[in-house]
């Protein structure tokens, strides 16, 4: 049966046409590695711009050429960005842009080609992080295990609001990661049809991490 996500309220399919077009490109075989590249950096620009819409704001005071005024900004400090290695560093370029200045952690998985189980190979967070709006990155959403394990390590590592921005999904890991973590709002760039034998997301880009590095074999 087909699985039915719209239970899952703490999961927001996008919905832009720009956003859509980008994701047509980036899925396109014949997209070369730069342009991949800058793709993968302006959808998460796209998408960060919605993912972040009620970031805390403070009051500051400054002068205009016309007079002094207390007026809102974000503080920078207060985020933390933490792409997913490899292919969630294509997406913390975009968010830098976004944000400039702000703290990046970083979490190293990869998947086990026979298994498809995430396998840890490197973790290293702000020691801070407990205070921080924490943006989890990465393209894509396959079975949910590598984005589950990554939000057990944040949790770990003291973090308490985290938000999840993907690009791609598949039903079985929007369920799979909605049900392990219904408190962690997730932002999808693409809902996609099911994932194949080989735990690749149908249609979906083919292997992310090597589509921006240019690995692909
Ligand atoms: C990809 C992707 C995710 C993971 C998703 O990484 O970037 O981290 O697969 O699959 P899952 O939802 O089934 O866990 P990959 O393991 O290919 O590593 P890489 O980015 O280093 O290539
Ligand atoms: N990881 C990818 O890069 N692509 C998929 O389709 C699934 C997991």
């Amino acid at each position: 049966m087909a699985i039915d996500i719209s239970k899952y309220k703490n999961v927001t399919v996008l919905k832009h046409p720009l956003l859509t077009h980008k994701i047509t490109q980036l899925r396109d075989k014949d997209t070369k590695t730069n342009q991949f590249k800058l793709l993968v950096k302006e959808i998460a620009i796209l998408e960060g711009y919605e993912a972040l819409r009620n970031l805390p704001m403070y009051d500051c005071a400054i002068t205009t050429p016309v007079e002094p005024t207390v007026q809102p900004k974000v503080h920078r400090k207060d985020l933390c960005f933490v792409p997913i290695l490899r292919a969630g560093l294509g997406m913390a370029d975009g968010l830098a842009e976004l944000v400039p200045g702000a703290i990046f952690g970083h979490i190293g998985l990869y998947r086990n080609e026979v298994t498809h189980e995430p396998v840890e190979y490197y973790c290293k967070l702000p020691s801070d992080i407990a205070e921080k709006d924490v943006y989890l990155l990465d393209p894509m959403l396959a079975t949910g295990g590598s984005a589950i394990d990554a939000v057990k390590m944040l949790r770990n590592h003291g973090a308490k609001k985290i938000t999840f921005i993907c690009i791609i999904a598949a039903p079985e890991g929007v369920k799979a990661f909605a049900e392990a973590n219904p408190d962690v709002p997730v932002y999808i760039g693409a809902l996609d049809r099911c994932l194949n034998e080989k735990a690749y997301i149908c249609p979906g880009l083919g292997d992310c991490g090597d589509r921006i590095f240019g690995t692909v074999k």
